[in-house]
């Protein structure tokens, strides 16, 4: 069958800035690719490639558009108040707690994993937080924020975790020591593992069904038996035990333990809170 224009704008993309089309939703893709490139008087996807082509800054702004950055601290509040029960819990029975915040954005996400955990007074932490988008993680390490980010938090811990510069807050080396970022692409680049808690929240529902169920099964493998795994508000796992998993609250997932699939149990694998 002859590809569409839109399926070779997708591949000369692919090709251009190695992010795979074909695995978002392609109603949706199409609909606000169309409104982006309304903006530059273009209806054409070919002649739309070609100004990409020519133009580095347009290249930049498209790629900024197709990786929708929103986010913001404790973004959830509730599905936060679970997490920092896990947190505390796991923290306190394990010598090095392990996380891994997945499509972190500009860093709201990871910074306030390590604020619980510092509330939560756990010494031995590290969190992964990883993106696609290059630009979205150098905001994250210089991790200075305006207030419209951080209306979720309390003033005693914004004293506490963030100095103000201006109408910035900048966020203090404690937390930032604790966070490393990363560039990784979930459609391409292989998962580390060994997780007792993955955040991938307001990400995979931009991928078309066949990918999600690819990487939550992905997600799953990277987490130790009874890691935690947290999706957005809007996404949603169906029948998680095909992935070896429990729904445990709104969003909030949990691996099966060696006992739960069978697998004979190791001593001290089994890190249940
Ligand atoms: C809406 S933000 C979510 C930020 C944060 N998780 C939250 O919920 O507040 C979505 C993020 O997913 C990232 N993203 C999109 N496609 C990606 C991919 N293929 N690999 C890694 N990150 C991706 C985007 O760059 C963006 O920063």
């Amino acid at each position: 069958m002859a590809m569409d224009e839109f399926d070779i704008f997708k591949n000369k993309v692919h090709q251009k800035i190695g992010l795979d089309l074909n695995k978002y939703k392609e109603k949706q893709l199409k609909r606000r690719i169309s409104q982006f490139m309304g903006r530059y008087n273009s209806s054409d996807f070919a002649h739309f490639f070609m100004l990409l082509s020519s133009d580095p800054e347009l290249l930049a702004k498209f790629k900024d558009f197709l990786t929708i950055n929103t986010s913001e601290f404790f973004r959830d509040i509730k599905v936060f108040e679970v997490i920092a029960g896990i947190i505390a819990r796991l923290g306190k029975k394990q010598s090095l707690l392990k996380i891994w915040s997945a499509g972190c954005s500009v860093g709201a996400e990871p910074y306030s994993l390590a604020i619980l955990a510092e509330e939560a007074g756990i010494r031995s932490y590290s969190i992964l937080a990883s993106d696609y988008d290059v630009n979205a993680l150098q905001e994250a390490t210089e991790g200075s924020y305006t207030a419209n980010l951080l209306k979720n938090i309390p003033p005693s811990l914004l004293d506490k975790y963030f100095s103000r510069n201006g109408n910035k807050y900048k966020v203090k080396n404690i937390l930032k020591a604790k966070v490393t970022f990363k560039e990784h692409n979930l459609l391409k680049t292989p998962y580390p593992g060994d997780f007792d808690l993955i955040l991938c929240r307001n990400v995979f529902i931009y991928f078309n069904q066949d990918v999600q169920h690819e990487l939550i099964h992905l997600f799953v493998r990277s987490l130790n038996p009874g890691g935690y795994f947290v999706i957005g508000g809007s996404e949603f796992i169906p029948f998680p035990d095909q992935y070896g998993c429990k729904k445990i609250s709104a969003c909030i997932y949990q691996k099966n333990t060696m006992a739960e699939t069978g697998a004979p149990q190791k001593s001290g694998a089994n890190r249940i809170p």
